[in-house]
């Protein structure tokens, strides 16, 4: 393959395509061993690996841009180290020192340079990083080996229509997560717990689900892939609840919103709050800042609906602008969010 790699960046979806390089480390007695770096895509693992049966299993999502100055910018990864420990933690896993989960991230993204797509692409180069339970078990109990990846792949919009509004709708006879149970952290079984209201979901013309907190069904959580925001006469508020993930692009919303002096509220949203709110987007690493037209509350008969004309709000355009800009190196990185890669 060639230095560019022959990609046609501007129609790129969100999906796996391969690249040179992968990176290991594996946590064996008691400690993390050398770093090692690999073409090969396939993994060697016991039939009885607790990954395997018992869902010892945590990831992470995470950006690679390309700016105009030709400089590879990485959006705050040192979040991402420390979510990772967090899910670690939560299911009993070995956690990774942050300097070795970020030393790993800037080897990967170095070794599989030519996979960046091109300033004005509108695409990146998406870091998944992962960690599971090796060792062999048939008792439920945690593993005593671990193995730690991080492969990348470029990517494009994860919402086939990009920066437009979509639907999204409410399904109240599935939750994600349960109340005091793993929606905090990053761990495949949430995922998987999403899979079947995600496919109804996508079959039925919505881009995503709406989760509402499993106790009561009263209050938002957010959407099966990312966090949820609105926009209620010019503050930004988005749900505060332990049942959901905390989001590094929220946290950076957040922030931007307060940079552009517009007022910022964390706390429980009552369903019915969103008829008062103009505005609705979900934001994550992959979803960005997607602006919501419209949500369905199916088993309700009831709909919000945010934009009648199809177009994204004003305040979520300029939230999302920002947010690109600062990604991109377009404009000054004043809060120390991204990390060049030499
Ligand atoms: N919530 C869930 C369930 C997610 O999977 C993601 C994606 O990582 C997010 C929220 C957004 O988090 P972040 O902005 O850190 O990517
Ligand atoms: C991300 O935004 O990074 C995610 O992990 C969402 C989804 C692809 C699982």
């Amino acid at each position: 393959m060639d230095n560019n790699a022959n990609i046609d960046w501007g129609n790129l979806s969100f999906g796996y395509m391969k690249t040179d390089y992968n990176v290991r480390c594996t946590y064996k007695d008691g400690k993390w061993g050398e770093i090692e770096v690999t073409d090969s895509e396939n993994l060697n693992i016991h039939m009885a690996a607790t990954c395997l049966h018992y869902g010892q299993e945590i990831f992470e999502g995470m950006k690679a841009f390309r700016g105009k100055d030709g400089k590879i910018r990485i959006f705050r990864m040192d979040e991402n180290a420390k979510r990772i420990q967090r899910s670690a933690n939560g299911i009993m896993m070995a956690p990774i020192p942050e300097d070795l989960f970020c030393e790993m991230v800037k080897k990967v993204v170095k070794a599989n340079e030519r996979f960046i797509p091109p300033y004005g692409s509108g695409a990146s180069l998406y870091i998944r990083p992962l960690e599971i339970g090796m060792t062999a078990q048939v008792g439920v109990k945690p593993a005593t080996e671990y193995l730690f990846l991080i492969f990348v792949t470029p990517v494009g919009p994860y919402f086939k229509e990009g920066f437009k509004p979509t639907k999204v709708a409410i399904y109240r006879e599935y939750d994600r997560a349960a109340p005091c149970g793993t929606g905090r952290w990053k761990v495949g079984g949430n995922y998987a717990a999403s899979l079947s209201a995600g496919e109804r979901a996508k079959a039925e013309g919505y881009s995503a689900v709406l989760y509402l907190d499993p106790k009561e069904k009263k209050y938002i959580d957010e959407c099966g892939p990312a966090n949820f925001f609105a926009i209620k006469n010019g503050v930004y508020i988005t749900p505060k609840s332990g049942s959901i993930l905390p989001s590094v692009t929220n946290m950076s919303l957040q922030q931007i919103a307060q940079d552009l002096g517009i007022a910022v509220e964390c706390r429980p949203i009552p369903l019915e709050e969103l008829a008062e709110c103009q505005e609705a987007a979900e934001c994550g690493t992959a979803a960005v800042a997607t602006p919501i037209s419209r949500i369905d509350d199916v088993e309700e008969g009831k709909s919000y609906i945010f934009s009648e004309n199809n177009e994204p709000g004003e305040i979520t355009t300029k939230l999302y602008n920002r947010l690109r800009a600062i990604q991109l190196g377009d404009e000054p990185d004043t809060h120390n969010w991204v990390t060049i890669v030499e």
